[in-house]
């Protein structure tokens, strides 16, 4: 028998699962920690947090699952993207990490763009335009407003890949979450010594990148103290969270995509080649399968849009359901499905963090638009889970547009968890969705590389085909499409109206 352990770096928390080679999941754990927003648009985490989080889940998993450390035949590691660990010479944490959602570089991508020659020329480095999440723009506002702290730096790591040298002491990364840096050669997966030259980045700040299945390192003595796990134990690449997560949702050939609602929403589209677009409407990077790239739409805040209103106006759901025992979120979407779809006319845009796909947009803001004395909870909640849906149709409709033929659209995280929202997505979507047996997303895909990486299966796609079924439809219903159809270019039109005002809002917050 072989068990693999996954653990996924995520934003509000860590999960770890050890996973057996039929799929069956022997043991989960998950631990949650805190995020910090020191300043409008920042968004930082303490990378100890991620470790200790680490240490506790796979002591939780070894225990649950009776497993002695020699059964774990190899580990995968996933992670929330684009976040920068700097670290020091002794390879100590410098500042907390900058996260994926931190949108202070606004600046330091536009200087990226006209250092690269302009957009297109950036685009044909690193297959991305510069977004303000994203890796490298990171690294220069701490090079400009922190220097002494910058001046110690001498390595830079992404979340997950920190969690992988805490393990063994080795610093290593691989294709698919390098792509969200921007100093990925994305078309021949390796780092871009052009882009990194012309940015006056030493290629030494970057960790050996390898292919996601690849055996990159092993857990040392001190990772296994720590741990519980076994010295020499190997661990694989692994993956960004959204390339994993389209793995464990077997995503892993053309025709189906995949649209993840998490904190943040993702459309994942599987491509054979790298592709090209002058314009970077969507992010492409390397998937975690060799040979094969991605291309994906995300939405800063999406079910992230459904939790802020849970802590912030729902707190008496949050009560409520303590009492009973049940997660809020049914309490919430209950309420919800006690209106029609529409919500009355009354939308909202789920801008929270500003917005990437499709606006690019550091200063977008959320907010309903249409309320009337009508309007009530119910409909705010149902139009917050509209809203999310149709921010994740405007990545859709960017992936059809390229051509990419949808046979299938496999539903996962906390928007495929809910009968309501399942439906709501199939019929703003305009398509059937499915989802799948295993809802584990990045940690299973993990678990499922380091499982290709250690010989039990030869090819990720042999992995996911025994592992991964689809078992339940929901079909579109024509006639709440219909509604939908005329209602999504209305919340199109919302965002061109308002653009200029949310400009005006943020210059107000930052005082200038
Ligand atoms: C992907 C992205 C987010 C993070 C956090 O580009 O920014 O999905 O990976 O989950």
């Amino acid at each position: 028998m072989s068990v693999t352990l996954g653990i996924d770096i995520g934003t509000s928390g860590t999960k770890t699962l050890a996973v057996r080679e039929s799929g069956e999941i022997l043991a989960s754990a998950s631990a949650e920690y805190p995020c910090s927003y020191p300043k409008p648009g920042w968004s930082e985490q303490d990378p100890s947090l991620w470790w200790n989080a680490t240490i506790a889940t796979v002591r939780e998993v070894l225990a649950k699952g009776h497993l002695k450390p020699e059964e774990i035949s190899g580990i995968g590691l996933s992670g929330q993207m684009h976040g920068s660990v700097f670290l020091d010479e002794q390879g100590e944490v410098v500042r907390p990490a900058l996260l994926w959602n931190d949108q202070r570089t606004g600046a330091e991508c536009a200087e990226i763009e006209a250092i690269a020659g302009g957009r297109e020329a950036l685009v044909r480095m690193v297959a991305n335009r510069a977004l303000t999440g994203f890796t490298a723009p990171k690294l220069l506002w701490v090079r400009t407003h922190e220097p002494k702290q910058w001046d110690r730096v001498r390595t830079v790591l992404l979340p997950k890949d920190y969690i992988r040298y805490k393990l063994s002491g080795t610093f290593a990364t691989e294709v698919s979450d390098a792509s969200g840096t921007l100093l990925l050669d994305v078309a021949n997966r390796k780092w871009s010594d052009e882009l990194l030259a012309k940015l006056d980045l030493d290629r030494s700040l970057l960790p050996d990148c390898f292919e996601s299945f690849e055996v990159s390192a092993q857990v040392s003595a001190k990772g296994a103290e720590t741990t519980g796990l076994k010295p020499g134990t190997p661990i694989v690449g692994g993956g960004g969270d959204q390339p994993a997560g389209a793995v464990g949702n077997g995503i892993v050939r053309s025709g189906a995509v995949s649209a993840t609602m998490g904190t943040s929403g993702v459309v994942f589209c599987h491509t054979d080649e790298p592709g090209f677009d002058p314009e970077g409407r969507l992010q492409r990077g390397c998937h975690a399968v060799p040979g094969a790239w991605h291309v994906m739409g995300v939405v800063l805040a999406a079910g992230g849009a459904l939790q802020w209103f849970r802590n912030e106006l729902g707190k008496a759901e949050v009560l409520a359901a303590k009492e009973q025992g049940v997660d809020p979120y049914f309490l919430l979407t209950d309420e919800a499905a006690t209106v029609g779809p529409g919500a009355e006319g009354l939308f909202f845009l789920p801008y929270l963090t500003g917005e990437r796909t499709p606006h690019f947009d550091p200063h977008a803001r959320g907010g309903w638009i249409g309320l009337t004395v009508r309007h009530g909870r119910a409909h705010m909640i149902r139009s917050v889970m509209e809203g999310a849906t149709y921010a994740m149709r405007d990545s859709l409709e960017l992936i059809r547009e390229m051509g990419a033929a949808i046979t299938q659209i496999r539903v996962s995280g906390g928007g495929a968890r809910n009968a309501l929202w399942k439906q709501i997505q199939a019929d703003i979507y305009g398509q059937d969705v499915c989802t799948i047996n295993a809802s584990e997303g990045p940690a299973f895909g993990v678990a499922l590389l380091a499982m290709v990486g250690t010989g039990t299966y030869s090819s990720v796609a042999e992995a996911c085909d025994a592992t991964i079924q689809v078992v339940e439809t929901t079909p579109v219903d024509p006639s709440t499409k219909g509604l939908y159809d005329m209602s999504y270019p209305i919340y199109r039109g919302l965002y061109g109206d308002l653009k200029g005002r949310f400009t005006a809002m943020d210059a107000l917050v930052r005082g200038a």
